[in-house]
């Protein structure tokens, strides 16, 4: 295939097509990001050919116009979408293409409501935001000629979201030649077992009618490149023999791929990998959760979809590091809260060790928000869900589906239609009668529904179980009666848990959601052995002028619980199968407890900016075999002022704090139940440290000093070498410090960047839930000490300088490789 934008054409940079040429005869696949011209405006003529789009701005996908914009009260997403603008864009990309059978274009996902045009002609519409299509281009292409892709994107009906979804084509996007006799799209499906098994299901489509019986021929390959099973017939089901397959797990996440060539006259005419693993996993209502016969928890975390400041934009980086200092903390599984993801978390997910519960909705028939997926829920449903076990099946990562996420469905009637966002938001988790949970021997609408939408996932995919996140712990619930939902999921609800044998018997049971504390990174409320509820109750306002949470764990919703809490009920119910903590990352939208200009969440272990807040280490004290000592707070208060100073530790039998080398006391946990200790001191400044011991021996310790007035900049970054790709990212962590070197727990200085040489600054963060400043800019205030610039590498190699500076402060730099 031979694809190339018309810019370059015209130049005639015949060695860049080289790049796109591929083996013929087989399927071609190249990515479709770069050189799109964007507009935010609407016009019916923006699809035609003629349009003139020369004053266009120029970018690449993916791509997100909202996290540009300014947070405004005004906009119409509300603070729960991120109170970020909305409204409708149109892309288009000139190209030409060398002439082949067939040309398909694929959008991992636009959101949304996207309209499709090629050379003027409407290929069809996409209402849902996050699944994945594809077009047939074939007759309307101009072989070797111009050729205009538009791509209407229309966020304008708001509020449609009850968290922040972005704007534009924010996933990536493919062009794959075909021959006339092809695999379907997602038309390979692979089972496995861990005796070796492989079973492989074959779609072909042959768009001519001819007729032909290819031969298909599947080939298995180990992570090595070596082929360990082969089959070769004229049936769209193969049988495969692999001997001894090593099994895919957290620990060793081992993957095989599956070649599938569609042959004519011993000719391969398509091709078609497909990633596949050998496990086996259990969920047993008494054992809980198994993988490959060994019991685990599922330390879980529910993630929307944004990248902090790069918004909706997928970058493979980005995601990349949330993933990393997930699993960091010891999580080992993701639930795609409450959407199908981009293709490539899945990916991640599967050679990363990180076990997936892959969701499809947040709404049914009954809306949350005014303009939300319910209003095409009857028409798209089935497409939608379809798609999204199609394309998602054979990632050896997802061992569960969920139909969907606290859908009203659950009651008779909710009444939610008339509600605001906020109201909506807080009745999802407020009780409800009796009065409307399904009658005894009644099947109703709901549990019909219910069942509808879990056929539909079993008729694309038989291998893996069937839940739904759900606020109704009552097993009158309609979704539960069904019969149709094999793991019992409760969102919350941890005081119920104790009743789910009697009142589940049989099933299986999981935390789809849980927790949902509230914290700030760095903010702390005292006394720390108090909870604060806010709200106290759900239909309560809660304000306090700070705009922050505490981030000791002793702050959540009313719905909700301490981490502590939950996480003691999992650990010590065998039944309980993990839990799916709300959530691991701050993501934009949604608030709680506050309204604008709280426009981020607070509900993450790690903030907005992937700032680890204090409750991280807890989790990563009981999850992982890494030693850990987490001192905190910070050590800057008012001299004879009280604080709490917490610790989570392991792998030690007790830790002793010592002020200025007076012990303070020595701690133990009492038991499995206890997660902290704390000491009650005064402060004076100086120095605070923490000493554990095992066996009476020292085995580490931790020191934090009173910091002095800040002297200078720390810059940090993640990696030293970049791609020089134009999409690469290297995270710079920029500190506050005094002059010895300690961080400035309250610095909030205004940082200033410059960045020379071949890279941008692709966005600039804090974790602050209430800050106005832009995402995209140059400059950013420290929040608590620390803020993050994102370098995006530029195409061409080089050295990048970056520069930060402050008023008063001494300058730093850090010098990074675009390779
Ligand atoms: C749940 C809901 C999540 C989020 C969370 C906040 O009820 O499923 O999407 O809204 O509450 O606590």
């Amino acid at each position: 295939m031979k694809v190339m934008n018309r810019r370059l054409a015209k130049q005639g940079l015949l060695a860049f097509l080289l790049l796109f040429a591929m083996q013929a005869g087989a399927r071609e696949r190249v990515c479709f990001d770069s050189d799109w011209l964007f507009c935010l405006a609407d016009s019916a003529q923006m699809a035609s050919v003629n349009y003139n789009d020369a004053k266009w701005r120029k970018l690449d996908l993916p791509h997100d116009w909202a996290i540009e914009g300014d947070f405004m009260p005004s906009n119409p997403s509300g603070a729960g979408g991120g109170a970020l603008p909305g409204g409708v864009g149109w892309y288009r990309k000139h190209f030409t293409v060398d002439k082949a059978d067939k040309y398909f274009i694929e959008f991992d996902g636009v959101y949304m409501n996207a309209a499709v045009y090629i050379n003027g002609h409407l290929l069809g519409k996409r209402p849902y935001g996050y699944s994945s299509f594809e077009y047939d281009l074939t007759p309307f292409l101009n072989w070797g000629g111009d050729n205009v892709m538009a791509v209407r994107v229309d966020n304008s009906d708001q509020p449609n979201s009850r968290w922040y979804s972005g704007c534009g084509i924010y996933r990536h996007v493919w062009l794959t030649a075909k021959a006339n006799l092809h695999v379907a799209h997602w038309g390979v499906q692979v089972k496995t077992k861990v005796n070796g098994e492989v079973t492989v299901n074959v779609e072909i489509v042959d768009e001519n009618h001819s007729g032909v019986k290819p031969v298909i021929r599947h080939t298995v390959t180990d992570a090595s490149g070596k082929v360990v099973a082969t089959a070769k017939g004229n049936a769209v089901n193969a049988k495969l023999k692999v001997r001894k397959p090593i099994l895919w797990s957290v620990d060793n996440p081992y993957v095989y791929q599956v070649r599938t060539e569609v042959l004519v006259n011993g000719k391969t005419v398509d091709e078609y990998v497909t990633t596949t693993g050998f496990r086996s996993f259990l969920f047993d209502p008494q054992k809980g959760f198994s993988l490959n016969g060994k019991s685990m928890k599922l330390n879980g975390v529910c993630e929307h979809h944004d990248l902090g400041c790069l918004g909706a934009a997928f970058v493979e980086d980005a995601m990349h590091r949330k993933l990393q200092i997930l699993k960091n903390m010891g999580v080992n599984a993701i639930r795609c809260s409450h959407n199908p993801p981009a293709p490539q978390l899945l990916n991640m997910c599967d050679t990363m060790g990180l076990i997936v519960m892959d969701e499809s909705f947040d709404m049914w028939r009954r809306r949350k928000t005014q303009n939300d997926y319910a209003r095409f829920f009857d028409e798209w449903h089935e497409r939608d869900l379809a798609d999204l076990v199609k394309r998602d099946r054979n990632h050896p990562s997802i061992l569960m589906w969920s139909i969907g996420n606290e859908v009203l469905e659950q009651w008779s009637s909710a009444e939610a239609d008339t509600l605001t966002l906020e109201q909506a938001n807080l009745i999802l988790n407020a009780g409800h009668d009796a009065s409307t949970l399904a009658k005894e021997g009644e099947l109703s609408v709901n549990s019909l529904l219910t069942r509808h939408l879990a056929e539909i996932v079993r008729k694309y995919d038989d291998t893996r179980p069937i839940t739904a996140g759900c606020n109704e712990p009552n097993p009158n619930n309609h979704l539960f009666k069904s019969g149709a939902i094999d793991i019992i999921g409760f969102n919350y609800h941890h005081q119920w848990v104790k009743d789910v044998p009697k009142n589940f018997p049989g099933k299986p049971f999981i935390f789809s959601e849980s927790v949902s504390a509230l914290q700030t990174r760095g903010f702390y409320m005292m006394p720390s052995d108090s909870v604060y509820v806010a709200p106290v109750e759900w239909w309560l306002p809660y304000s306090d002028p700070s705009m922050k949470c505490s981030a000791y764990d002793n702050m959540h919703a009313s719905w909700s619980s301490t981490h502590e809490e939950t996480w003691d009920v999992v650990k010590h119910n065998d039944f309980v199968g993990g839990q799916f903590i709300w959530t691991g990352f701050d993501y934009i939208g949604e608030p709680t407890p506050y309204s604008f200009p709280a426009r981020s969440s607070y509900f993450g272990i790690i903030d907005l900016a992937g700032f680890p807040k204090d409750t991280y280490y807890l989790y990563q004290s009981e999850w992982t075999d890494q030693p850990v000592l987490h001192l905190f707070p910070h050590w800057n208060w008012l001299e004879g002022q009280t604080i709490d100073m917490w610790c989570y530790y392991n792998q030690a039998d007790e830790v002793e704090l010592f002020i200025n080398g007076k012990s303070q006391g020595v701690r133990r946990k009492a038991d499995s139940h206890q997660y902290h200790v704390m000491w009650r001191v005064v402060f004076e400044p100086g120095e605070v440290k923490v000493v554990a011991r095992q066996n009476g021996k020292e085995v580490r310790q931790q020191v934090i000093r009173t910091a002095g007035p800040p002297h200078h900049i720390r810059l940090t970054a993640d990696r030293n070498v970049m791609d020089a790709d134009g999409k690469s990212l290297a995270f710079v962590t920029v500190e506050i410090l005094d002059k010895d070197g300690n961080l400035c727990p309250n610095a909030e200085n205004q940082v200033f960047f410059d960045v020379k040489g071949n890279a941008s600054i692709a966005g600039v963060d804090n974790g602050c839930q209430t800050s106005m400043e832009r995402f995209k800019a140059d400059n950013r205030k420290a929040f608590f000490g620390k803020c993050l610039v994102v370098l995006r590498a530029g195409k061409q190699t080089g050295s990048v300088t970056l520069t930060a500076k402050a008023v008063d402060l001494k300058t730093d730099k850090i010098t990074l490789n675009v390779k």
